[in-house]
């Protein structure tokens, strides 16, 4: 199946998945768009980044894409229902990968969520964990300074240490033994998160997890691309280019060209 996979994000985060993406399925074409005027989706409705999911995947159901990923939390958690009704084509989201993740790599069954407080608000992980294991123990924490940080261009900055300790500070001294980075956005920060929440503290990073979730569908549904050519990416943002380049350009290591989406910005 030579068509591409649609990934679709609030902003930059969603390149964590891309570039796992990557490198697990080189061959894949990824069609990328970063919702940047709009970002972050964390302090929105539900209703809005409802709203702001769907026209999202109205614009790229023109590439006729063979699966959309919802690569953010904040839209997972609040539209990938929404988002199933509407298309024919497999919708992956961010937060069930994650959640079995932790749940396999969990010894004490107390496991950490980070997220923005649209994510934590919808108790998203709390439901996919104890639909998988119902006794686990789960501390969640909105950190909602990180995702606007990270789209700053900001996470290699010396206050990134300083920004995360703030965020994170109510979980150190939980008897976690793993912490899932319940925001695409967060593997931008993973030092400096791994810093904080020290060795005993397994990172699950929901990118990681959705990516060889996607692969493993495509590969069972018989929907891996038979092209033995390397594919040209399409990325899309709403907001800013240039910003968004220099970080996706960084982030994955390679030259890429953008097109920015103009559309009224509510
Ligand atoms: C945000 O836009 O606030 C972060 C996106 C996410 O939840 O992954």
């Amino acid at each position: 199946m030579q068509q591409a996979i649609a990934v679709l994000d609030s902003g930059v985060g969603g390149l964590t998945v891309v570039k796992e993406l990557m490198r697990q399925l080189p061959q894949e074409k990824v069609i990328y768009f970063g919702d940047t005027a709009r970002s972050p989706y964390g302090p929105r409705s539900a209703g809005e980044v409802r709203t702001f999911t769907r026209q999202i995947v109205e614009y790229l159901i023109q590439f006729n894409p063979k699966m959309i990923v919802i690569a953010c939390n904040t839209a997972t958690a609040v539209a990938i229902e929404d988002i199933r009704e509407r298309v024919s084509i497999p919708v992956i989201g961010v937060i069930l990968p994650g959640a079995r993740a932790a749940i396999k790599t969990t010894r004490s069954g107390v496991i950490g969520v980070i997220g923005t407080d649209g994510t934590i608000r919808s108790n998203a992980y709390e439901y996919a964990l104890r639909l998988i294991s119902p006794n686990i123990q789960v501390y969640s924490e909105a950190c909602p300074l990180l995702a606007p940080f990270v789209e700053k261009g900001l996470f290699g900055a010396d206050s990134a240490n300083e920004v995360v300790e703030q965020s994170l500070r109510q979980l150190i001294g939980k008897p976690i033994d793993c912490l899932i980075l319940g925001c695409t956005h967060y593997p931008f920060l993973v030092e400096a998160i791994s810093r904080v929440m020290g060795p005993d503290v397994t990172l699950i990073s929901s990118a990681d997890e959705t990516a060889r979730e996607i692969s493993t569908i495509l590969y069972h549904r018989d929907m891996l691309t038979s092209s033995g050519q390397l594919p040209i990416h399409q990325f899309f943002c709403s907001g800013e280019p240039e910003l968004f380049k220099r970080i996706a350009q960084n982030w994955l290591k390679e030259q890429i060209s953008i097109t920015p989406v103009v559309w009224q910005v509510p």
